[in-house]
């Protein structure tokens, strides 16, 4: 299948946010306990923090890490999480049906955050509470000194505030499951009147309303709408939270849910932009797509019996399929570059994650760990306007839909290119056909590759190592120059990164 894109520097869509690269930690499941934080593990720091979850998560490339929810955080008392551990309470996780010692906080979570090299994304509890325990939260956060909140920061061992800029307004508050669940007049009222008061506070501060939990909410658009007449001018960001599952019904469809992602990100923008223009603003807010991933609700258990920490839950085992399908989700978000400022892969560890953490094992880089590393770390510059011109295959419910995706960012400081390609064919070879003639004479100096085949393959405890993305240079699945164009393979449900320089 023939798919040709010319690309030129001088049609830009936007910088690449490094903020795009957030992951999200919950506590729910093994995320926090058995996760980030085990302190009788034998990789565990004087902190308790696992060394070598702290080092794949550096690895993996994370800028941001939303925190502490989550459906949990609609039932947390940020306030039993600070202070002497010993005297910290016991609770019950409403959320989740387990229990939570309060062993780690918001303190343990600045200093894991510190040491991961991420900045902090806090959310409030709008579910059971409201305005004032936001207030005391961020006053306890963010305020210097002087404070009955900031003073006590200081004798619970930090004397300067946590500085934390981006701040989540609730979160899925229009879901039926979330605790304090609401109607969105009700929400946005709450929401506005929240924000407006933390900005009293700390004016420096960015906010993020809660949009719909996924597009498939019967509420999705109006819900958008109604939050942000009430809080438009208060807050930054609308956020979107979506996960995606193979359909054994509709493959296709599930190898094209970066264009469902594509869809979602464009109604968004579209409602807020339509509430901007009704109000005469010339601000235009950006998203916050704050929960993405593949997720197959109901493989793995979800809720427990039990009251206990820390219970298994959702921890999927991702094959070299699910891998492909998140590395063309992060291609849908570059795409959206100068509207999407803030994304977080959900979650970090254990919990539906790309990093796995055992008691008795080192922690290990699940399929989905490979795309986002690499695009982390190539995804740096301007993302350039790419209308490849390709077949379409069907789906059922996306209907007809390309074959291929190209998404190229051009990295002007280091006079380099990046490339990401997506062949969602499930049979036939995409040959990509790339018109440069607006750079100089670039060479393919990277060419990794994942899919093609083996597309069940995964990393698990016994084979942790399985599967890598396989180098493509000089190999017959390797890309050649043909005068002006680049021509590259694109072998059938397969995710490739060219970097040339
Ligand atoms: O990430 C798991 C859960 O999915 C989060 O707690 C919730 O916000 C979403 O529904």
């Amino acid at each position: 299948i023939p798919c040709r894109v010319t690309v030129d520097p001088a049609f830009a869509v936007g910088e690449v946010p490094r903020r795009l690269f957030g992951s999200f930690v919950e506590h729910m499941g093994r995320c926090v306990y058995g996760g980030i934080y085990d302190p009788a593990h034998q990789e565990a720091d004087t902190d308790g923090y696992r060394a070598d979850v702290l080092k794949l998560t550096r690895d993996l490339g994370v800028t941001l890490v939303r925190y502490p929810g989550g459906n949990f955080v609609s039932g947390y008392r940020w306030e039993d999480g600070v202070g002497p551990v010993d005297q910290r309470p016991e609770r019950l996780n409403l959320a989740w049906h387990s229990t939570e010692p309060n062993a780690f906080g918001l303190h343990e979570f600045v200093s894991w955050a510190r040491q991961a090299d991420v900045e902090p994304m806090m959310a409030v509890n709008l579910g059971t509470r409201g305005i004032e325990d936001a207030c005391n939260l961020l006053e306890y956060a963010n305020h210097p000194r002087g404070t009955a909140w900031s003073d006590l920061r200081a004798r619970n061992g930090s004397p300067e505030p946590f500085d934390i800029r981006l701040w989540c307004l609730g979160n899925e508050m229009d879901g039926p499951w979330q605790i304090g669940y609401k109607s969105a007049d009700d929400y946005g009222r709450l929401a506005a009147q929240t924000g407006k008061a933390m900005r009293a506070i700390d004016p420096t501060i960015e906010l993020v309303a809660c949009g719909s939990s996924t597009p498939h909410m019967p509420t999705f658009g109006q819900w958008e709408a109604t939050v942000l007449e009430h809080t438009y001018d208060v807050v930054d960001y609308i956020s979107l939270h979506a996960y995606f599952k193979n359909d054994p019904a509709d493959r296709g469809g599930w190898l094209a849910s970066a264009c469902a992602m594509d869809e979602f990100i464009d109604g968004v923008i579209a409602t807020a932009d339509h509430i901007g223009a009704k109000k005469r603003s010339r601000r235009r807010l950006k998203v916050s797509f704050d929960e993405w991933n593949v997720w197959y609700d109901g493989r793995t258990p979800g809720t427990t019996e039990e009251w206990v920490p820390g219970p298994r839950l959702i921890e999927e085992d991702y094959d070299v399929e699910d891998a492909v399908v998140v590395g063309s989700l992060l291609m849908s978000l570059l795409r959206h570059a100068d509207r999407v400022g803030v994304a977080a892969l959900a979650q970090l560890v254990n919990v539906i994650a790309p990093i796995r953490a055992e008691p008795d094992t080192p922690a290990w880089r699940q399929t989905t760990f490979f795309p986002f590393a690499l695009t982390a770390r190539w995804a740096q510059g301007t993302v350039l306007e790419t209308r490849p011109q390709v077949a379409t295959v069907p789906t059922r419910e996306l209907g007809d839909v390309p074959a291929a995706d190209v998404v190229v960012v051009h990295d002007a400081a280091r006079d380099g290119l990046t490339v990401f390609a997506l062949n969602r064919h499930q049979e036939q070879v995409v040959d990509l056909r790339m018109d440069l003639r607006a750079f100089g004479p670039l060479a393919v100096t990277h060419h990794l590759l994942l899919g093609g085949s083996g597309l069940d393959d995964s990393n698990t405890r016994a084979t942790p190592e399985r599967v890598a993305p396989r180098s493509a240079l000089g190999t017959g699945e390797g890309s050649r120059r043909d005068g002006d164009d680049l021509c590259v393979p694109l072998p059938p449900v397969s995710w490739s990164v060219l970097r040339l320089e």
